[in-house]
Order: structure tokens, then C-alpha cells, then sequence
């Protein structure tokens, strides 16, 4: 397959369906000839995962905003270096479930830290490095909660209250609204069918203008 490689990510609240449509994107990547390399944050490597752990487990319940902050570059910063970078300098697609847009949806709109602070960060760690893709997968708080709260043991963050996603969710739209050109926004309240056709249309699209 010829073409240059992509970054995709895929974003959205908890109970939004993204393990869904993760899988959905792989195998329409797959299909067009460009097996993804699957990834996640924060995670994605070992050190990454050991991160991921502390992140969301409840052994830190009172960990401060900062060092969560941190936590979530240093965490990026691995991953990038070590795994998401080589992976496209060798010509591989790279398909990550959350990126930064997560850290300035969770830790600036749902814990109030500055988003000026976030983007010196992510500015120090991925020297304007961003996906050529994301897809937000959106759905009221409510329903997100409601649906995540059927699933196992609830983590770190998926303790917090509504308005703290409510705020979560507005960050995102935001960011989709002042990044057209990268976010495509899928309505993850409708059927997995329906949600299914949306994420099959945006993906067609971008491989058509991609290539
Ligand atoms: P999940 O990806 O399995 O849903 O869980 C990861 C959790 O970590 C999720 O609640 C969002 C949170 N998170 C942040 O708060 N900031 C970040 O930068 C990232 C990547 C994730």
C-alpha cells in the first residue's frame, strides 16, 4: 500500500462506546490495507501501563491535580518516544484510544487546571505533534454514566460526579469546534448500528482524502 501514515485517536466520556469502535476502525483500516498498530492512554507501554495504573487505581485517592497532570505526559511522553513516533517513521497507521485531547477534556474542563498550563505541556512533549484524525464520539453525561455504570468496579475517574463529565463533555465539543479540520464528532447516543454507519462514513472519507 502506497501513501504516507496516519495518527488517528479516538476520544469520548466514559460509556461512550469507544472499545466499539476501536475494534470498527481496525478492522475498515485492515480492510484498506493499513493494519493499525492499537494503542491506548494512558498505557501503551510498560512504563506507560505502570502509569496507568497508579492513574486509575485507588491506592492515590488523593493524588493533586498537578501531579495527575504530570503523570499523564510523562506517561505520553513514553509513548510517543517509544512506540507512536517509530511506528509511523516506519510507515505504520497508528490507531490510540485517547490522546491529549483527553487530558485537556479530564484535566482541564473536569478538574478546572488551566488550559494555557496544558498546552505548554503538550507543546514541551509532542513539538506540535498532534493526530491527523480524532473521532469524538459524544453522548450526554447521563447516558455515558449510565451505560459505564453497568460494566465492572468503577476506576479513579470514573468515581467523579456528573457535572464533572458534564464539564468533560463541553471541553471536548469545544476543542472539536476550534479544530474542525482534525475532530469529526459521531452522535454516540444513537444505535451501535446507526453509531456503526457514522464511524464507517468518517473513516471511508478520510481515507479518500488521505491517500
Ligand atoms: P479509558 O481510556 O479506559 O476509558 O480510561 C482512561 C481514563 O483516564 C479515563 O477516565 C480518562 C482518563 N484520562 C485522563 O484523565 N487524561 C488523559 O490524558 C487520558 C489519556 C485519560
Amino acid at each position: 500500500m502506497t501513501g504516507k501514515s496516519a495518527f488517528i485517536t479516538l476520544e469520548g466520556i466514559e460509556g461512550a462506546g469507544k472499545s466499539t469502535c476501536m475494534a470498527l476502525v481496525a478492522r475498515l483500516l485492515e480492510q484498506a490495507g493499513r493494519p493499525p498498530l492499537q494503542t491506548r492512554e494512558p498505557g501503551g507501554t510498560p512504563l506507560g501501563e505502570a502509569l496507568r495504573e497508579l492513574l486509575l487505581g485507588h491506592r492515590h485517592e488523593g493524588m493533586a491535580d498537578d501531579t495527575e497532570l504530570l503523570l499523564m505526559f510523562a506517561a505520553r511522553a513514553e509513548h510517543l518516544q517509544n512506540r507512536i513516533l517509530p511506528a509511523l517513521e516506519a510507515g505504520r497507521w497508528v490507531l490510540c484510544d485517547r490522546f491529549t485531547d483527553a487530558t485537556y477534556a479530564y484535566q482541564g474542563g473536569g478538574r478546572g487546571i488551566d488550559l494555557g498550563r496544558i498546552e505548554v505541556l503538550e507543546q514541551w512533549v509532542q513539538r506540535g505533534f498532534r493526530p491527523h484524525l480524532t473521532l469524538l464520539l459524544d453522548l450526554p453525561a447521563e447516558v455515558g454514566l449510565e451505560r459505564a455504570g453497568r460494566r465492572s468496579a468503577p476506576d479513579r475517574f470514573e468515581k467523579e460526579t456528573l457535572d464533572f463529565f458534564r464539564r468533560v463533555r463541553e471541553t471536548y465539543l469545544d476543542l472539536a469546534r476550534k479544530q474542525p479540520e482534525r475532530f469529526r464528532v459521531i452522535d454516540a447516543a444513537l444505535s451501535l448500528e446507526e453509531v456503526g454507519t457514522q464511524v464507517s462514513r468518517v473513516i471511508r472519507d478520510f481515507l479518500e482524502a488521505w491517500s
